[in-house]
């Protein structure tokens, strides 16, 4: 049996890493301790949050197609602690104190650091709050680290870390002082920096992942679970606004095509490097409870998606028409492109105008190789059933469908 503490159990990656653990202790008859460092949310106390989240998600996960008609919710409980945390608050203080830990400082396998702020936006505001939970995070995490008996310490950093978006990118490559393309990259930079300068000076077993672009779940149930419509998703759901308030209120939009023309800069022969999120939580799990050779690794495809590709498909599935692929932003812009430029333009350009990048793969297969997974291909196929999902909930946007009826899928 293994103790683990794991943050951002809320969100997409940490939810999935928490499934995967609770799927093992299943499977293999282990029972592994997940101690769950999180928020409450409004009035839903984080315990409730995870209920919820294991009731629904987490049965589709753990169970897969087996799944029984009632879920034996305490029976999963009772290998989780919820104990309510901050990632954000007096810089230096660990996370959370140690009294408040279940069975206190000693005996701990792993902490796995999942919580973060993913945002794209570049004003100062969001600057100011990735780099408060990213890079304070950073620093409370690893001071709760410093402080209890533990076997590993798993920091869940990002492939855009490097400090450049050019050739090959080593998961070692990390330059504060290089370019990045948002305040998100740079925070999940210096937090990474904070680990690794930990590592050194405390000699603890640390590995550091860097995931590239995060999808929906493509081996586990359900395909293409999200929990909320972030990164890639955030473009089509907001391009999806741009249609719902061309059209006019009360049509519904995912069932009518619509024209919103627009000539959308791309680097032609470029990609987003996606990954599923099961895929990475089975790998993290693997590093955080078996020794590794590695201390950081890439958690990317082999092929990125080209931009053509996916991008059309989304287009396609929430029945945008008008989009034309070039390869240089146009200078005569008319009003809705120099509204897109302004606002989605700016979140996104950094990301699919830049050349072909490729991440170096080597630890990404000596622990693939170790936990026994591949990563699937996230080709056309694979990236519709990611969109099936999706759009089956509206791409969280309430008026998708005419009415305020749509499910926005959120634990
Ligand atoms: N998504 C991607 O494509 C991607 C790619 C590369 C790396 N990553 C990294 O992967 C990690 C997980 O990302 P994700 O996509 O799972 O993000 P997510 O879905 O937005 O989840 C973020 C998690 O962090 C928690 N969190 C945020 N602020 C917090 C705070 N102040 N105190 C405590 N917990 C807080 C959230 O809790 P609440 O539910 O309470 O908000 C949630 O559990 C992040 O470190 C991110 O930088 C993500």
């Amino acid at each position: 049996m293994a103790r683990l503490i794991l943050t951002g159990a809320t969100g997409l990656l940490g939810r999935n890493v928490l499934f995967e653990v609770l799927k093992q202790s299943l499977r293999r008859g282990e029972r592994h301790m997940v101690v769950v460092l999180g928020r409450a949310s409004g009035d839903r106390s984080l315990r409730q949050r995870v209920m919820d989240m294991l009731s629904t998600d987490g049965a589709d996960y753990i169970f897969g197609e087996d799944r029984p008609p009632a879920i034996d919710l305490d029976a999963l409980l009772s290998q989780v602690r919820c104990v309510e945390a901050d990632a954000v608050g007096r810089a230096g203080d660990p996370i959370v104190q140690i009294g408040e830990l279940p069975g206190g400082a000693r005996g701990w396998d792993a902490l796995v650091h999942c919580a973060g702020q993913t945002s794209f936006r570049t004003d100062s505001e969001t600057a100011r709050r990735v780099l408060d939970v990213n890079f304070g995070g950073a620093q409370r995490v690893t001071a709760l680290a410093g402080q209890i008996e533990l076997g590993k310490l798993v920091f869940v950093g990002s492939a855009y870390s490097a400090g450049r978006m050019a050739g090959t990118i080593l998961p070692d490559d990390l330059d504060l002082a290089g370019s990045f393309a948002n305040p998100y990259q740079r925070s999940k930079a210096a937090a990474e920096r904070v680990v690794r300068d930990f590592a050194e000076l405390s000699g603890l077993d640390t590995v550091v992942v860097r995931p590239s672009t995060i999808g929906g779940r493509l081996i586990e149930e359900r395909i293409g679970a999200v929990p909320t419509f972030a990164v890639f998703y955030e473009w089509a759901a907001r391009m999806l606004r741009f249609k719902i308030r061309a059209m006019g209120p009360g049509r519904p939009a995912l069932d009518e095509w619509h024209r919103l023309p627009l000539r959308f800069h791309i680097a032609r022969g470029s990609g987003l490097h996606i990954v599923p999120a099961d895929y990475c939580a089975k790998l993290i799990v693997h590093a955080a409870l078996h020794p590794t050779p590695d201390r950081a690794i890439h958690l990317a495809p082999e092929r990125s998606t080209p931009h053509e590709l996916y991008v059309r498909r989304m287009l396609d599935w929430i029945k945008v028409a008008g989009v034309e692929f070039v390869g240089e932003r146009p200078a005569d812009l008319d009003r809705f492109e120099r509204h897109y430029y302004r606002t989605l333009g700016d979140m996104f350009d950094p990301y699919v105008t830049v050349p072909a990048i490729h991440f170096d793969l080597g630890a990404t297969r000596r622990l693939e190789q170790a936990a026994g997974i591949a990563c699937p291909v996230v080709d056309g196929a694979a990236f519709d059933r990611l969109m099936a999902y999706a759009v089956e909930r509206g791409l969280g946007v309430p008026e998708a469908r005419g009415d305020a009826e749509a499910t926005v899928a959120s634990a």
